[in-house]
């Protein structure tokens, strides 16, 4: 029988990363992708899809573009990655978030109804900004859920919840309370995926990535990608501007390991379960991923500039243990090395 392989959004950064794994392992690799401008300006194949992927473009929002692809495609694997993507942007453009990351996913699953074609499994990208701000620990070894913070807390520049640790992120522990309407978005493509999953009897697996970086990002997209920004003004012998007090922390994982775990849970045998944590396992603050960048580039130092994001959290990392047991997976890259291969491949690209 032949294997086969649908990846919505497949031809953007992650989708990318893991066409050639996919392509090894599948006899027909299908990407449906509408080649977003925010993140294909040329509108050209990219280079980096691997060449045996067939490239559909369409829009997963439309109905028409699912019963088209579906008429001669039967996938037994679906990849969902078609996404918006901005944090800050789905703050003011919250219809065209859930029209794609909302409306998309239901769209994909009643054209799985209507063409009789259901997948044996559904691997859906989702992120860790379902947990929002997540579990703080007090003095007392307490855990709360401080919330979002206000408007006026940041504006006041009270970054922190005072007399509060943020604790590391576990799907089967953490509770779900996004603070944007990007991960609004995101929690309910889980929501949606998994009770239509159980429904009818199609295996989904979700798998919670933390912010990935590396070759291949967009470099044109302003909306997403700290790593790559933090590097182009470094390159450019700017100093560094860091939000807030510089002491956001954030889980940078780097695409290889990220290409690697997608992939386990989408070509393996794991158990679809909770949801799975991908990130590094190792909190960074800005400052010192800002300070590593700019240490490449000979670069002044960051400067932190006091400014916010609305929808931001404090602290966002990840437990990886379960996720490292069930996929028989581990990240193999550090924050060092990774932001060096980074820097080289943004090197490159200038200077070709
Ligand atoms: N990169 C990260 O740090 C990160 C972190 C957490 C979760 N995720 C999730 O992983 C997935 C992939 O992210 P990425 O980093 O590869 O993003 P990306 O922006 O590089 O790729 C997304 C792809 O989806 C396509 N797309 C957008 N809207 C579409 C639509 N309506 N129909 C069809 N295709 C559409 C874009 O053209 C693009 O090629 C997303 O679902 C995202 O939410 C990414």
């Amino acid at each position: 029988m032949t294997r086969t392989c649908l990846v919505t959004g497949g031809a953007g950064f992650i989708g990318c990363a893991i066409s050639s794994i996919l392509c090894e392992a599948f006899d027909r690799v299908v990407v449906l992708d509408n080649m977003h401008p925010q993140i294909h300006p040329s509108n050209n194949r990219p280079a980096a899809l691997h060449s045996a992927a067939e490239l559909i473009r369409g829009d997963v929002s439309a109905r028409d573009c699912w019963d088209d692809l579906l008429s001669g495609f039967r996938p037994q694997t679906v990849i969902h990655l078609a996404a918006e993507t901005g944090t800050g942007q789905s703050l003011t453009e919250a219809t065209r978030h859930a029209s794609v990351n909302v409306v998309g996913t239901t769209q994909m699953l009643d054209a799985f109804s209507r063409h009789d074609c259901l997948p044996r499994r559904i691997v859906l990208a989702s992120s860790r900004a379902v947990y929002g701000e997540g579990e703080w620990r007090d003095a007392d070894g307490a855990v709360k859920y401080p919330g979002q913070r206000s408007l006026q807390q940041l504006s006041s520049g009270i970054w922190d919840f005072p007399g509060l640790t943020p604790l590391p992120f576990e799907a089967t522990r953490t509770q779900t309370r996004p603070t944007s309407i990007y991960g609004a978005t995101k929690l309910t493509q889980e929501l949606i995926l998994r009770a239509w999953a159980l429904s009818f009897g199609v295996e989904a697996s979700v798998l919670r990535l933390q912010n990935v970086y590396g070759p291949g990002q967009s470099l044109s997209n302003p909306y997403t990608g700290i790593v790559s920004l933090f590097a182009r003004m470094a390159r450019a012998g700017q100093a560094i501007p860091l939000y807030e007090d510089g002491e956001i922390v954030r889980d940078f994982v780097y695409i290889d390991d990220v290409a690697r775990a997608v992939c386990r849970m989408a070509i393996g045998s794991v158990p679809p379960a909770e949801a799975y944590d991908v990130g590094s396992g190792v909190p960074t603050t800005i400052r010192q991923l800002a300070v590593a960048i700019a240490n490449i580039y000979g670069a002044p130092a960051p400067v932190v500039n006091g400014a916010f994001r609305n929808g931001d959290v404090r602290a966002a990392s990840c437990d990886i243990g379960r996720t490292r047991q069930a996929l028989g997976w581990a990240p193999e890259w550090s924050v060092a090395r990774g932001v060096e291969a980074l820097c080289a491949w943004i090197d490159a690209r200038a200077e070709s």
